[in-house]
């Protein structure tokens, strides 16, 4: 085989996509490893299987022809309905809500920095104002390439059982100053030996996630409460605070990255800190669930 030849090959069979070469009988040429394993009646020197060119298994062929020493052959990418146009869609989506999450920061930063240039402005309060942007800036910075590191496989899941409570109690005690500058009273409840599998550095992320925003929405007076608990063969990790809640319509999107409520929009924050927590208990086979309503505060019950 030619250099050309192989370098064709081993392109075809090691594709992460599903991805087969076929001649002008519709004999499969090459197949990528992913379209064997992944498609009946995929085999090297085997006819393809009947309706997979014309879409009626549930599959979208891109069928792309060419010509090789005179001989007309085809390569068809085999995606499943949904599979890769779904997740491009949300890769774009996504992108484009990141880009614009950063520049508005930025856009305010830009106009600090104009102002500091007039006289008589206060050098002090805008020097304030401009670090606030940054902070901002840096902490979805933090947040999208935290949910990336997640996505592209980061373990979430523990080799062996860890303890839940001693994360509880650092992410609290780290979080307790913010809250007494914020009027919101921090507790942690739950047995010190109820385990979970899950990176140490995981639970904490939750515990953080769930506190910080009590201390940033419930408003002053409230308290806010981190619970671990069995209940029969689940583990039941809460955070529940009587504070002001959000409506009904609200609750359902609570985990939608980038989603805050209205009375959110002042505040400081990107909104993926609950997409963050849904990200990380889905991957250690666990669900999310939020409930309360206006004035009844929040709870939000990760369940294992
Ligand atoms: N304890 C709470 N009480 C009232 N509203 C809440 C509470 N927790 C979350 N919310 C609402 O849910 C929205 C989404 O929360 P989430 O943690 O995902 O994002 P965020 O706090 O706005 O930003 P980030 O966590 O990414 O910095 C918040 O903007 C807020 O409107
Ligand atoms: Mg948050």
């Amino acid at each position: 085989m030619d250099r050309d030849a192989l370098r064709g090959r081993t392109l075809v069979e090691e594709s992460r996509e599903a991805v087969i070469v076929l001649d002008d009988a519709d004999v499969v040429v090459l197949a990528s490893r992913r379209a064997r394993q992944s498609i009946e009646g995929i085999d090297e020197g085997g006819r393809v299987p009947n309706g997979l060119l014309s879409g009626d298994l549930g599959i979208v062929p891109l069928i792309v022809p060419y010509e090789v020493g005179g001989r007309r052959e085809r390569i068809v990418y085999l995606s499943q309905v949904g599979d890769m146009a779904a997740y491009e869609e949300l890769r774009t989506g996504f992108t484009a809500a990141v880009s614009h999450e950063l520049r508005t920061p930025l856009a305010r930063l830009l106009s600090l920095l104009e102002m500091a240039t007039l006289p008589g402005e206060d050098i002090h309060a805008l020097v304030e104002r401009a670090r606030n942007e940054v902070e901002s800036a840096s902490e979805l910075i933090d947040e999208v390439l935290f949910l990336s590191e997640l996505e592209s496989g980061g373990r979430v899941v523990s080799l062996g059982p860890v303890a839940v409570r001693p994360e509880l109690d650092a992410a609290v005690a780290e979080l307790e100053e913010r809250a007494s500058r914020a009027g919101v009273h921090l507790s942690v409840e739950g047995d010190a030996a109820t385990e979970l599998e899950m990176r140490p550095r995981m639970l904490r992320v939750i515990a953080q996630n769930l506190a910080e925003n009590a201390i940033r929405y419930a408003g002053p007076g409230a308290s806010f409460t981190l619970a671990v608990e069995r209940n029969g063969r689940n583990v039941v990790l809460r955070g529940t605070d009587d504070g002001v809640g959000v409506n009904d319509e609200e609750l359902s999107r609570l985990f939608e990255r980038f989603y805050r409520a209205d009375h959110a929009r002042a505040s400081r924050g990107t909104g993926l800190g609950l997409a963050i927590v849904k990200h990380i208990v889905g991957q250690a086979g666990g669900i999310v669930e939020a409930s309360g309503g206006k004035g009844a505060g929040l709870e939000i019950r990760c369940v294992f």
